[in-house]
């Protein structure tokens, strides 16, 4: 009887930690390198589905749409901040850094959400933005308190604002300085980002160690890796640009030890916006981060494509540097942020917001404000092609929430705020991410002619085996069938016409050959495939056997925005 007693009681507790999200967090078999191999999903919790009719997204909400995720066939969530925050930088101003933004729900809310995610595969990776607060976290609200307050120099202090002044401004739109005025201990504090946004200071070993702590409290909790925030820019350095110092490596390096001792398995992944040379040290001899943003091949792939010419894409790519081979890089079209045109030249620059954004408003800081669907003018053929590419050339693919769907976007709505509007399930007033009334959602759901939720929403791409998301779905499932786009070397073909991007990415015997047409005509290309003589080429995405491989140039036509990819089977 009493043992019976308490089996019960013991179950109860079980199911009420289960409902409470508190059981251990359930994990995903271990691979050391399931980074490389990954299909990352990008997704901010409040714009995707709201369980409680409250106008805001949620992770009860994000729990219930975990099937449709790994039905897509991506395999790692990457969630935007979610904790505690003023929001007046969407989350990446921190106010506390180890609870939930009640908004979003509850810890609870996120174990259960973490331990489902496990259960289905997914893995889950989170953002700590290191190198800055909000200005209302109790770290600064102690720091401006006084002078002699044992945080002040948790934060970069001065009492002229004249220091750092090779420094460059980040947000050129809203901010004319990087340090501001605080009027309460009346001195100036140090931000690279918006002035609300008061930088920590790394020199400083206690806040090493609050950094390490919080990592650890995520880590404990079981996610699977954290996007580190803004990393170039953690130290700075009087007489320097303040940007990838020394000081910031060895303070990473520092976290990187301390994560593999305790937590195997669990990976850094790099915001750096930075060439390819300045990105390479992150990655250190594999004791950095595990992977890093190639953010200059993004808006070279738009270039490519507006140009119909590989040529930017084939350059980016021959100055990218090796790296180790536990390390990865990762390949986006777009993010939460404005399309970065940092990474480019003046000319190039130009030359992409004459293409891309000739409307102003479409134009924030060095950048561009706009979706990939609107973008790319609606046309499915070249979402396939960008999609295709961001597929098979190397590195861990990033896909953006609802572009998996060919969503639009709201460059009128101010700062980023245009490209993250609630996802569209349905065709509804709400687009199904909401009970709530549609004036109480958090922004208004697209509502233009071309991108409103009665054009574009997932239950309606469901339904039909030829839209963009039944297509993405068969593309993810394709790329997963092989480890060459995920682990293999890519050497380019060099035909004469230039429209055409020809690759050949190989892993030990297994090779592979991706033709894409850049150009908006059809397309003849002779390629000079002799090294694979006697292989036969077999369509990936139909399974069909093409003519085998002899002496004279491969010739293949390919339609307006046509790809390929084939495995060439030796016979
Ligand atoms: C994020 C931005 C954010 C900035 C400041 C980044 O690089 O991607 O969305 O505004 O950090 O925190």
């Amino acid at each position: 009887m009493i043992g019976e007693r308490a089996r019960a009681i013991d179950r109860g507790l079980i199911e009420k930690a289960m409902i409470e999200g508190n059981a251990a967090s359930t994990s995903i078999p271990a691979e050391p390198l399931w980074y490389k191999d990954a299909i990352v999903y990008q997704l901010h919790v409040r714009t995707f589905f709201d369980s409680n009719a409250d106008g805001i997204g949620d992770f009860q909400g994000l729990t219930q749409k975990l099937g449709y995720l790994q039905d897509l066939g991506v395999t790692t969530l990457w969630l935007l901040p979610f904790y505690p925050s003023p929001l007046r930088d969407d989350g990446y101003d921190i106010a506390d850094y180890t609870d939930i933004h009640p908004s979003y729900g509850t810890l609870g809310d996120f174990k259960a959400f973490l331990n489902e995610a496990h259960r289905r595969g997914l893995r889950i990776v989170t953002e700590i933005v290191l190198n800055h607060t909000s200005d209302q976290h109790a770290w600064f609200q102690e720091a401006r308190q006084s002078r002699d307050n044992p945080r002040r120099d948790w934060y970069v202090w001065r009492d002229t604002d004249d220091g750092y002044r090779q420094v460059r401004i980040i947000f050129t739109d809203t901010e004319q300085s990087n340090w501001a005025w605080d009027p309460v201990s009346k001195q100036y504090y140090w931000h690279r980002f918006f002035s609300h946004q008061p930088d920590l200071n790394f020199d400083k070993p206690e806040v090493v160690e609050a950094i390490w702590e919080v990592m650890k409290f995520w880590l404990e909790i079981g996610v699977d890796g954290f996007r580190l925030d803004a990393v170039p820019y953690l130290v700075e350095r009087e007489g320097t640009s303040s940007e990838n110092l020394p000081e910031t490596h060895a303070v990473l390096k520092l976290f990187r030890r301390r994560m593999d001792e305790h937590f195997p398995g669990r990976i850094f992944l790099a915001e750096a916006n930075q060439w390819p040379l300045d990105v390479r040290p992150y990655f250190g001899d594999a004791d950095e981060c595990h992977m890093a943003f190639h953010f200059p091949l993004m808006p070279r792939m738009f270039m490519a494509i507006r140009l119909e010419d590989r040529k930017p894409i084939v350059e980016i790519l021959n100055q990218t540097p090796e790296i180790p081979d536990a390390c990865q890089w990762a390949i986006f079209l777009r993010n939460h942020d404005e399309l970065t045109l940092e990474m480019v030249t003046d000319e190039e620059r130009d030359y992409m917001y004459d293409a891309y954004a000739k409307d102003a408003t479409m134009r924030l800081n060095v950048g561009i404000r706009r979706r990939l669907a609107p973008l790319l003018e609606g046309d499915t053929r070249k979402i396939r092609l960008m999609n295709g590419m961001l597929m098979s050339l190397p590195g861990t693919p990033i896909i953006y929430y609802g572009d998996e769907i060919g969503m639009g976007d709201n460059v009128h709505l101010g700062d980023r705020n245009g490209v993250r509007t609630p996802m569209q399930w349905t065709g509804g007033w709400t687009a199904g991410f909401s009970l709530a009334d549609p004036e109480r959602l958090y922004a208004p759901v697209v509502s233009n002619v071309l991108y409103n939720p009665q054009i574009i929403n997932v239950d309606s791409q469901s339904r039909s085996p030829h839209s963009v998301l039944s297509w993405m779905k068969r593309l993810i499932r394709t790329r997963k069938t092989s480890r060459v786009f995920s682990r293999g070397t890519i050497e380019f073909v060099h035909p004469a016409n230039h429209g055409v991007l020809a690759y050949v990415r190989r892993l030990d015997q297994e090779i592979i050959l991706v033709v894409n047409n850049l150009s908006s005509r059809a397309q003849a290309v002779e390629l000079d495939l002799r090294a694979f003589r006697g292989s036969i080429p077999v369509e990936m995405a139909g399974g069909n056997i093409f003519p085998r491989i002899g002496e004279l140039p491969y010739l293949l036509t390919l339609g307006p925005y046509d790809f390929y990819w084939f495995r060439l089977r030796r016979l």
